[in-house]
């Protein structure tokens, strides 16, 4: 998406691959709103913790990331002996696909890669697919959010308020974004409707990073507290639900999204608001059955106990503010905290799903498996 940065607006991808230096270049997400940097990550270990410590974050942004760890991390072996080669690779997978559990998109896309790579006769070629299957993950990304917003938007008519949850925007994506997709088309199309988005404790996603990027857009919006969306939808102040996942199970439809997601959905549902997820393919999970089966993250208990923000240190030249991340404790000193990540919303809570190729209920993805993607 475009994004102005001190007057100057230019196109920008979350992840990029500097084929020449080996290096991952990610936007520096926990910088944001307050800084707008690009960072690099040099070895595929480097990428890992760009992964894990959330520089990178959200479903797509970071399976295109975990593809182009892979090729990184393949292009650094140097020999010919395919056997080493593979057990090489066999490291640099588990590497990253342990960086963060929840989301199945990372090992989606490398699992893509490492098919290509077969195909390969020596180490050289094997090395030379798995970039190209790793930046074809990453247009493929950028194609399902457009066919995402190209179907969503039909659901979007003037005047609306529009919920969302967390970040599943073009940050969360190598662009365009999930949820946002539909909102992106339909404000294109010329559009008028207001979005509310979840501020999203513990980590704030929704107030520092989707409601940047609608301000970048020009889309009307205001941040609520998390604890604030029962009392607007009991007063009609939303029409529409859409969030993002980082785990749909084809088998079942259930949804594994950020913490506070199955919330909403039971109060959509108790107030009879349509409540939707986007996905692009490579967020369909076929293998698990239940639930209950995925793997939810816990993170660390400072995320609850206080909170992060970027504190306005100097001035740099030409008046922009340079700003450096500060933690503040905000809890009571002697207290713990539990933080699971995710949360998984059962099947009946959910209108429909929005994917690249239509929309349908969750119940009938496994029908039409075969359109979504599913290989057996
Ligand atoms: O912990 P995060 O920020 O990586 O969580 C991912 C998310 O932003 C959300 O769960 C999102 O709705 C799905 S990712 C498109």
């Amino acid at each position: 998406m475009n994004v102005t940065v001190r007057g100057k607006s230019r196109l920008y991808r979350t992840v990029t691959f500097d084929a020449p230096c080996n290096r991952v270049r990610l936007i520096e997400q926990r910088l944001l709103p307050q800084a707008f940097k690009i960072v690099a990550a040099r070895t595929f270990r480097e990428t890992a913790t760009a992964i894990r410590d959330m520089i990178v974050r959200g479903a797509g942004a970071i399976g295109a990331t975990a593809a182009y760890g892979l090729a990184q991390g393949a292009r650094t072996f140097q020999g010919n002996d395919r056997r080493k080669f593979s057990r090489h690779i066999e490291t640099v997978y588990s590497t990253l696909a342990g960086a963060r559990p929840t989301a199945v998109d990372p090992v989606n896309a490398m699992n893509a890669v490492r098919q290509a790579m077969a195909r390969g006769k020596s180490v050289e070629e094997q090395q030379a697919i798995a970039l190209a299957a790793a930046e074809e993950f990453a247009n493929a990304d950028v194609s399902h959010c457009a066919g995402i917003g190209q179907h969503g938007a039909k659901l979007i008519r003037n005047g609306m308020n529009v919920l969302t949850h967390c970040n599943a925007g073009w940050l969360a994506f190598v662009d365009i974004g999930s949820a946002t997709a539909p909102l992106y088309a339909a404000h294109a199309a010329g559009k008028k409707f207001h979005v509310f988005c979840d501020e999203t404790r513990p980590r704030s996603q929704g107030a520092t990073l989707t409601a940047w990027e609608l301000a970048q857009q020009g889309i009307a919006h205001q941040i609520i507290a998390d604890n604030a969306a029962g009392h607007l939808m009991q007063r009609g102040e939303v029409d529409l639900v859409i969030v993002g996942s980082d785990r749909t199970l084809g088998r079942t439809g259930e949804v594994a999204n950020k913490i506070g997601t199955y919330t909403k959905a039971v109060l959509a549902k108790r107030h009879g608001i349509p409540f939707y997820v986007a996905i692009p393919l490579s967020t369909i999970d076929w293998q698990l059955r239940h639930g209950r089966n995925i793997p939810i993250e816990e993170r660390h208990e400072s995320e609850v106990l206080g909170a992060w923000g970027v504190v306005q240190t100097r001035r740099a030249k030409g008046g922009a503010r340079n700003g450096k991340r500060a933690y503040v404790r905000v809890a009571n000193p002697t207290s713990g905290a539990r933080n699971p990540g995710f949360d998984v919303t059962p099947a009946e809570l959910i209108t429909g799903i929005i994917t690249p190729a239509g929309i349908f209920k969750p119940t009938q993805l496994w029908d039409r498996r075969h359109e979504l993607g599913f290989i057996p």
